[in-house]
């Protein structure tokens, strides 16, 4: 289906629960953020249903996110499910990766492509203090098993932020030598945990790529299903390099995406904080048609882009770990 500016809208993105079993600095306060009631939460046959009903108008790719997806119970039994709808082409899951290693077969028995993970430095105490707590070990067995399992290409996502973890920006670019991961760098946006945004912490993507390009030079890369990120590579490198500049370049012109929050709202856009509720629907009557209805309406109020640099705008938004970024 298309969108009122000519976008086609075939991927969307769902977030099976608010909850985390990590406090990312970027993403949430250090004592959470007040929790979706569990009975909002929608149950997986809701989710399924749902995907039923957005593939019969054209979305063809699924992504799951949180909150932590696999902090959830039986997310294998939701992936087998999506699997099984007509229309859907690819399925595929952003994690922190903590629950990964035990996980990772089962989840690709069950349908899963590939997986994208959360990872913003490779020292542990470093690790420790970003996630609050979260240990490094669990997320390098969960990318060996993402690894074995084919759950690949393997996206890690890096937040460089200034005093933090920049120190680092070219160790996660090196890698891509030796490994086929795509390392992708995500401009600090002030959204989830905005109290920890600040300009001196954020770093605009010309910067990081500066950076980079002093290690080598950087090639363009055309991937087919490229997203919001831009890549390149270095020469004879096995991996690519990603950066994702939601701030300086905005990339609304392609976006292609719906999401769903954990509590069953449609979301037309990551930044606006207009939502359509579909519990309702969902809950009141056996026919997909008032389904079929507010996915149609949040496809034609999709807006043209965001307003990310006004900084009035940023307050009413909504917590990224029921958005799932
Ligand atoms: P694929 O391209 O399908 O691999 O996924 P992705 O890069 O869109 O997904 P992922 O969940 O790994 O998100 C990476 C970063 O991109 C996160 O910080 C998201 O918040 C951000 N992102 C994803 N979609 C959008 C979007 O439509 N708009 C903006 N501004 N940011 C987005
Ligand atoms: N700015 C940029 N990226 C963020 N993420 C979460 N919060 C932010 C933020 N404030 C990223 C995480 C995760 C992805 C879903 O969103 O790194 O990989
Ligand atoms: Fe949890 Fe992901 Fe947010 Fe970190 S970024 S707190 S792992 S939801």
């Amino acid at each position: 289906m298309k969108d009122s500016f000519d976008r086609i809208i075939d991927y969307m993105r769902i977030s099976i629960t608010d909850r985390c079993n990590l406090r990312c600095v970027y993403c949430m306060p250090s004592n959470g953020v007040e929790a979706v009631e569990h009975c909002d939460i929608l149950t997986f046959e809701e989710i399924a249903r749902i995907v039923r009903v957005a593939a019969g108008l054209g979305v063809r790719k699924i992504r799951i996110t949180g909150g932590e997806p696999l902090a959830r119970k039986g997310v294998a039994h939701l992936i087998s499910s999506i699997k099984a709808v007509e229309g859907i082409e690819d399925i595929s899951l952003t994690t922190n990766a903590i629950l990964l290693g035990g996980l990772a077969k089962e989840l690709a028995d069950s349908g899963l492509n590939r997986v994208n993970i959360s990872l913003d430095s490779f020292r542990p105490e470093r690790y420790r203090e970003i996630t609050r707590g979260g240990d490094i070990s669990q997320v390098m067995s969960g990318i060996e098993a993402a690894e074995k399992a084919g759950l690949t290409p393997i996206k890690l996502n890096v937040v460089p932020m200034s005093g933090f973890n920049d120190d680092e920006i070219e160790d996660f670019a090196r890698l891509t030598l030796t490994t086929p991961y795509h390392v992708r760098f995500i401009e600090f946006m002030p959204i989830g945990g905005r109290d920890s945004w600040s300009s001196d912490k954020y770093i605009p993507t010309d910067r990081i790529m500066e950076r980079v390009e002093k290690i080598a030079p950087l090639i363009p890369v055309r991937l087919r299903k490229h997203g919001p990120a831009r890549y390149y590579r270095f020469e004879n490198a096995s991996g690519v390099i990603g950066f994702i500049s939601a701030i300086t370049h905005h990339f609304c012109n392609d976006c292609n995406r719906l999401r769903i929050t954990s509590d069953g709202k449609l979301r037309p856009c990551l930044f606006s904080d207009t939502e359509i509720d579909l519990k309702p629907a969902i809950r009141s009557s056996d026919s997909d048609k008032e389904i079929e209805r507010l996915l149609r309406l949040s496809i034609a109020i999709k807006p043209d882009g965001h307003n990310i640099n006004k900084q009035s705008h940023l307050k009413s938004l909504s917590a990224m770990s029921r958005i799932g970024g």
